[in-house]
Order: structure tokens, then C-alpha cells, then sequence
């Protein structure tokens, strides 16, 4: 018998037999309902939750045999004719969205709640978002919304109008929004628009909230092209050893298995990375780490591919692996080394009266945990070449890396990522992209490869290990005199941007402060450990807990205040940081220390007196720190902007860059609103695309505010000479005024702009060192401050 149900209230079908699959792939792949995402498959994440019955549950382990005569809701369902459910109106004004994967789960959870508890306490929210997931928030925002949304669903005006309710002002006042204002509404909101032309230091909706939050908004995982081809992976499953051969013969005979890739199927180069090519694609001999690949099934299902990728025999000849950095070191199995000098360490430490601190100090690796999992949607044609679209962070990388592997010119590669669920790093490194380009050109058609969340932490890169030996020596007055650092980290078998964090972990190894004398030294290591790529941080932080930690047992053996010893030896306009660069403006680490020690010191007085509680005592530390701002270290850091009036008056802005759920798309065009002095809903936004935007190697170091903000900045201004040309006018921002009708008559008008920032350099350029004039050494675009105090 039929299992019958209703989704958004319409009646479903589906025969017997369909009983065992599960509500999250018949409403993704069947219903085309995406709005519930796969964030791990196994209930876990909450990223998959729907209503049934007006009660959360999890999609992905729930079967359709369970259904019978249930209703269903998912995001799609939730905003009625086209208005915003209260709910989702809150997240919006709340900034509780960042990425969005996570959001569609996270509302439906509150629908539910607040439904059942009207008027709940902030214990009683924490309670009921704990089995959502989210990565990017802090969930603050998260109660904040609940508790705005508990306002609205009671009062539905509060969410009208222009803020002119009492109720509504000292409810936006407690959320921190009174000045929130929205220009991008797209359904439902009646947010008044600003009354002028000023769009920077507003608080806005994320330009792709609604769609966030109504479940529109597409990752590459909810794309789909037709006659697709889905992929999985067979892998290693030995940490090293060498690959003889596969028997491929049972799982090519399987149900719907279309061909299994294999390395005879790569064109040119069978190697992947962002500074070497030296990760195997299809191992075809050494296999350096667990989950090294060793083919690719395509079949006409992910089930049926996954299937038969489990019966492909390999034939390994297994090596001792070496997992230790120690072992690797005295093995010589070197991806990095590098270090630097600054004065007379040896004669600065025989000075009388220092006190001198060390120790070992060792950081565990550290998994992204993207609520999106990889994926990548490749198609061949022989005519235009590759397209991709995927999750990546680096799509001008990602090209000229897939040049290589397929021997083709870059102009016949396009890559494209859509928004990101995360990144944080982990998309900056290629992970399975060249696996399905290789494939899509194999089949001369499409392929969609998707790993799983056991996969995606089996194959992405990680935060370096680091252990390291510091040594810091201060002067009783409680200045620091010198240090020793020596670094070593884990970069696992292949190279991938390991030198690059073992360099940035150097330049920032003394954190922001003024060193007389030292030494830094860094080695990153080959083992067969999973492979190290970029984090947030890329290595400042390592070294960062181990400088903090050393200062805040110098303060205490000196008998000085952590702040005072901080404020004492912190960076000031005019000094240099470790490499030798000099700090000529905008140094903000003592203003952070200030703010920072008056606000300890009142949350201090605050919760003191509340401790000891039973055996527990009031725990406080602090830290400081600066960080990169642009990839630098010789890396050229660019982007572009293109604006073009649209034929319907619209602006059409091309903007290089990725958005990972940080806010780019809405940064960019604040910028370009502020720049051209019109608002954001007249742009068409378009980024993510190799085809169609300018050159810009990837989206980390902090970058991409600066320097694609920039492109767009300055790409707007000259747009805005070349219209006052055009336009006979003098108006310093011509389109000031115009509706989008008036507009019409200058379609076509364009200007395309490429910026890059000033020349870098990384640490081990002695040579750039010595010979440019001090003040053109540099080795980053800019630099960020920050201090905080933590209480536990
Ligand atoms: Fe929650 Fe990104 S906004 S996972």
C-alpha cells in the first residue's frame, strides 16, 4: 500500500517499496524542496529539521514508511502569500543569520517552540536551540531572535511600521537595533527605508536574508543539471602504503554504475594544491595519508554510486607511516623551514635581573566543521571546456590549478561558488574539485560529487598541530627584553599551504608587541597524518597561546598587572614587528587594551561577589593580539569591480570574491551604494564567478572587505567621473536623484576596475629585506588589534 502524506499541505504519494528512504532525500531530490539541508546525515545537526505535525523532527533519519497521514512543513511553507512568518522576520532584524545553512532548521525549531511556549525564559530558549547546530554564530543573535519573534507572533504590529511603537523601541533597544534599518527587503517587510544616501554604518539585512531565511537561497549542494552523473569516492583507508592495483570488476557490474575514474583517466597532471600540485587526485602509486583517493564511481544515483564504490578491491602493500613531528624531523621530511633574528639575543640574555620565562607549549589539530560539506557540480563540453561550480573559497585558484590537471588553457575552465556554508579556512584548499572535473571531462558531460560529513572530515585540511618551545626574558620594570621560539607543526603528507602558516605563524610569534632581541624559528613537517591547511588565524593563533601564556607568568613573577605588562610593551605607530616591518599607522592595540581592562574590571566587580559557587571559583585571563589583514607575504592581494547600467535602469555590479556567510555580498554593496549613492536593492549583485569577474587568487586573510571593497570603491568613483562626463554634470555621485526609469537612457554605460594592493613580502625574502628602503617593506596590505577578557 501507498504511503500517503502532505508536504505544505499537498497530498503525497509515494509506493510501498519507497518506505525505507528517507523524508530528507525525497524532499530534496524528489520534491526539489532544498530548504532542508544535509549537514550530517546521521541527526545530529538539525540542519534537516522540519515540522511534523507541528513537532521538529529530523529529516535525515526520518523514513517515509512513518509518515502516513502526517503533515509536513518545511521553510518553504513558512512564509504565507509572500509575507514573512514572524519568526523569520525576527532573524532577519535580529542579524541572526550569517551563512543561512543552518537557518531553515533553526526557524522551524522556534515555529515549534514558540508555539508551545509563548512567552519563554532565556533558559528555556537555550534549551530548545540545542540540538541546532550552528558554526558561524554564537547564538546570542539566536536568543535575541527568539526573544524579538516572541514579541512580534504576540503583538504582529510591532513587525509594521517605522519603530514609532514604544514597545517596539524598547524592544529593538534591548537587541541592539534601534538604527537597524533595512534596503534590501525583498518580501513582507515594511521596514522603513533610510531618508539619505549614506549606507555605510548602518546595520542592514544580509543582502540574501530573506532568501536565507525563507530556504531560497541555493548552495552548491541544492544544484542540479540534467543527466547528471553522481559521484563517490573510494579511498585509501591506510594512512601509507603503496597502491598495486584495482580490481574494478565487481563494482563496474553494479546497479546504475555508468564508469569508475581512475588515474589513467587525469589528462595531464594527476596533482592537486594550491602551492604544489603534489597531492595525488587518483593515487596511482605512494598513498601518503587515510584518505587518499583511489577512484571515483559514477552512477546515476549517490546510493547506487556509493554502493558500488564500497566494492572496489584494492590491492595495498602497506608502509610503516610515520605520524610523529619528531620522527618526521629526524627523518628530514621537511615541507617548510624558515626563521629570523632581530638584534643580540645571546648578549641581551646574560643581562643582570631578568626574569626569565620558557616552556613547551603544543596545539591539537582542529577541524572546521562546516555546516556545508564539500560538493562540486562539474560539466564538460568540448566546445567551451569545463565549467564547475563548487565550495570553494579559491575560484581563480581552483582554474588555474584545473588548467594543469586537464592540460587546458585557463580561459576554457570556469569556476563559480556559490554562497558558502562555512568556511573558516577549510574551503581555501582544493578537496575534491579536481576529482570531479577529471570525471566531467572523462563522461563529456555532468557530474555531481558530495561527500558526506565522515568524509569531509576524513579528507579537509585541519588547523596545524604546532608544538613550541618558548623563552622570554623580561626586565624588572616589566619590559620585554628577548625571546626564543621555536616552532614546529604538522603539515601531514602533502604540501598544501603549509609553508604559508609556518611563515604567518613567524611574522606574528611574538604577538603585538615591541621585542629588543629574539629568534624565531619554524619547520613544518611531512608526515602521514591527515594533510594541514588554512584556519582562521593560519598559525598567529599557535604561537599567539604560547606568547600570551609566557606573558602572563612573566606579569605574575614580576609582580605586575597583566594589562599593565601588555600596555607597557604594546606596539605604538613607529615600531617594527618581528620581521621588520614598520607599524606607519592605524596600530590600535593599546586602545583595545583599555577598552578591554575598563570593561574586565566592571564585569569583574560584577561577578566577583558571586564566587566561590560551592567548589567553583571565578576563573579571568586575557589576550591580545594582532592579525593579518590581506593574504600578503608576497601573495598578490587583488580584486575588480565592474559596474554597468542594466537596459531596466538596475546597476549592474560584478565584484570578485566569495561570500561564506561573513556578509560580503552586503559589504560589497554597501560600498557600491555609498560609492555610487543609491540603494542596494537597484543592484544587480553577480561574484563568485571566474567567467565574468576579475582576478582574485582567493577569499581569506580578512581580505576581502579591504581589498575587494577597495576595487569597488575605486571602480565606483571613476564610474561616477565618467558619468558626470556623460551627464554634463558636476553632481560628485551623478546618479544621485535619478529613478530607476531615468537611468534608462544611460544603459550600457560600464566601468571595469582591477585594484592590488601595495607589494608584499614573505619572511624568508632576505633579499627584499636588505634591499628595499624600510619604509616600502611590508608584509601584509594592513594589520587588526584586538584584546579580550574571558570570565569561567
Ligand atoms: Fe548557522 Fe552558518 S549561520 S551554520
Amino acid at each position: 500500500m501507498d504511503h500517503q502524506f502532505y508536504v505544505n499541505g499537498k497530498l503525497c504519494s509515494v509506493s510501498a517499496s519507497c518506505g525505507d528512504i528517507s523524508l530528507l532525500h525525497y524532499l530534496r531530490e524528489e520534491l526539489h524542496l532544498t530548504g532542508a539541508k544535509d549537514g550530517c546525515g546521521t541527526g545530529q545537526c538539525g540542519a534537516c529539521t522540519v515540522l511534523i505535525d507541528d513537532v521538529p523532527k529530523r529529516a535525515c533519519i526520518t523514513k517515509l514508511a512513518k509518515l502516513d497521514g502526517k503533515q509536513i512543513l518545511t521553510i518553504e511553507g513558512l512564509a504565507v502569500g509572500g509575507k514573512l512568518h514572524p519568526v523569520q522576520q525576527a532573524f532577519l532584524d535580529a542579524g541572526a543569520i550569517q551563512c543561512g545553512f543552518c537557518t531553515p532548521g533553526l526557524i522551524l525549531t522556534v515555529v515549534a517552540f514558540l508555539k508551545q511556549n509563548p512567552s519563554p525564559s532565556k533558559e528555556e530558549i537555550e534549551k530548545a536551540l540545542n540540538r541546532n547546530i550552528c558554526r558561524c554564530t554564537g547564538y546570542v543573535k539566536f536568543i535575541e531572535a527568539v526573544e524579538l519573534a516572541s514579541c512580534y507572533l504576540a503583538d504582529p504590529s510591532l513587525m509594521e511600521g517605522n519603530n514609532q511603537k514604544d514597545e517596539k523601541k524598547s524592544l529593538l533597544k534591548k537587541t541592539c537595533m534601534l538604527e537597524s534599518t533595512s534596503i534590501y527587503e525583498e518580501v513582507g517587510s515594511t521596514v522603513e527605508r533610510p531618508v539619505d544616501d549614506r549606507f555605510i554604518g548602518r546595520s542592514l539585512w544580509d543582502a540574501d536574508g530573506v532568501k536565507k531565511a525563507t530556504g531560497e537561497l541555493a548552495f552548491a549542494a541544492d544544484l542540479n543539471l540534467p543527466g547528471q552523473l553522481h559521484g563517490a569516492l573510494v579511498f585509501a583507508d591506510i594512512p601509507h602504503g603503496v597502491l598495486n592495483g584495482l580490481d574494478l570488476s565487481e563494482a563496474e557490474q553494479m546497479p546504475g554504475v555508468a564508469r569508475i575514474i581512475t588515474a589513467k583517466d587525469v589528462p595531464a597532471h594527476n596533482g592537486y594544491g594550491i602551492l604544489k600540485q603534489d597531492q595525488p587526485i587518483f593515487c596511482d602509486g605512494e598513498i601518503g595519508f587515510s584518505h587518499d583517493v583511489l577512484a571515483l564511481v559514477l552512477a546515476d544515483t549517490e546510493a547506487h554510486a556509493r554502493a558500488a564504490a564500497k566494492a572496489v578491491k584494492k590491492d595495498i602493500t602497506p608502509l610503516p607511516p610515520v605520524f610523529s613531528m619528531e620522527k618526521a624531523l629526524e627523518k628530514g621530511q621537511i615541507h617548510k623551514e624558515l626563521g629570523t633574528v632581530i638584534g643580540d639575543p645571546d648578549t641581551v640574555k646574560q643581562e643582570p635581573g631578568l626574569t626569565i620565562v620558557s616552556g613547551r607549549f603544543t596545539t591539537p589539530y582542529q577541524e572546521h566543521a562546516c555546516m556545508e560539506t564539500e560538493c562540486a557540480i562539474a560539466n564538460w563540453s568540448n566546445e567551451t571546456g569545463l565549467t564547475i561550480t563548487a565550495t570553494t573559497q579559491s575560484i581563480f585558484e581552483v582554474r588555474r590549478v584545473l588548467a594543469r590537471v586537464l592540460g587546458e588553457a585557463e580561459e576554457r575552465i570556469t569556476v563559480k561558488a556559490q554562497p558558502l556554508g562555512g568556511g573558516f579556512g577549510s574551503k581555501a584548499d582544493l578537496s575534491i574539485e579536481a576529482a570531479a572535473a577529471v570525471a566531467a571531462r572523462a563522461v563529456r558531460g555532468p557530474v555531481k560529487l558530495r561527500i558526506n560529513r565522515m568524509e569531509s572530515l576524513n579528507l579537509s585540511t585541519k588547523r596545524h598541530p604546532f608544538r613550541m618551545d618558548y623563552t622570554l626574558g623580561v626586565d624588572p620594570e616589566g619590559n620585554f627584553r628577548f625571546f626564543e621560539a621555536e616552532l614546529l607543526s604538522d603539515g601531514g603528507p602533502y604540501l598544501n599551504l603549509s609553508p604559508r602558516v609556518i611563515d604567518q605563524a613567524c611574522l606574528f610569534s611574538v604577538g603585538p608587541y615591541r621585542m629588543h632581541s629574539g629568534r624565531v624559528h619554524g619547520v613544518t613537517v611531512k608526515t602521514n597524518n591527515l594533510p594541514c591547511g588554512a584556519f582562521r588565524g593560519f598559525g598567529i593563533n599557535q604561537a599567539n597561546f604560547a606568547m600570551e601564556s609566557l606573558i602572563d607568568e612573566a606579569a605574575e613573577k614580576i609582580g605586575i598587572d597583566p594589562f599593565a605588562i601588555r600596555l607597557k610593551n604594546a606596539f605604538r605607530v613607529g615600531d617594527s614587528t618581528v620581521s621588520g616591518e614598520i607599524l606607519r599607522s592605524s596600530v590600535g592595540i593599546i586602545e583595545t587594551l583599555k577598552l578591554c581592562k575598563d570593561a574586565a574590571k566592571s564585569a569583574y566587580e560584577e561577578l566577583a561577589p558571586q564566587y566561590p559557587k560551592g567548589n567553583k571559583v571565578l576563573g579571568v585571563g586575557t589576550a591580545s593580539c594582532f592579525k593579518n589583514v590581506g593574504a600578503g607575504k608576497g601573495k598578490v592581494d587583488d580584486a575588480g569591480a565592474i559596474f554597468t547600467i542594466l537596459p531596466d535602469g538596475r546597476i549592474e555590479l560584478r565584484v570578485s570574491g566569495v561570500d561564506m556567510g561573513q556578509g560580503f555580498r552586503t559589504a560589497m554593496l554597501q560600498i557600491a551604494s555609498e560609492t555610487l549613492g543609491i540603494p542596494g536593492e537597484e543592484f544587480i549583485e553577480i561574484n563568485g564567478d571566474t567567467s565574468c569577474t576579475h582576478h582574485h587568487a582567493n577569499a581569506v586573510g580578512e581580505r576581502q572587505t579591504l581589498i575587494n571593497g577597495s576595487a569597488v570603491r575605486e571602480s565606483g568613483k571613476r564610474f561616477n567621473a565618467q558619468l558626470r562626463e556623460k551627464m554634463h554634470t558636476t553632481k560628485e555621485r551623478p546618479l544621485v536623484g535619478l529613478t530607476r526609469e531615468e537611468r534608462k537612457q544611460y544603459a550600457g554605460e560600464t566601468f571595469s576596475y582591477h585594484y592590488a594592493s601595495p607589494k608584499t613580502y614573505p619572511l624568508d625574502d632576505v633579499e627584499a629585506k636588505r634591499t628595499l628602503p624600510p619604509e616600502q617593506y611590508r608584509n601584509y596590505p594592513g594589520y587588526a588589534y584586538v584584546t579580550q577578557t574571558a570570565f569561567i
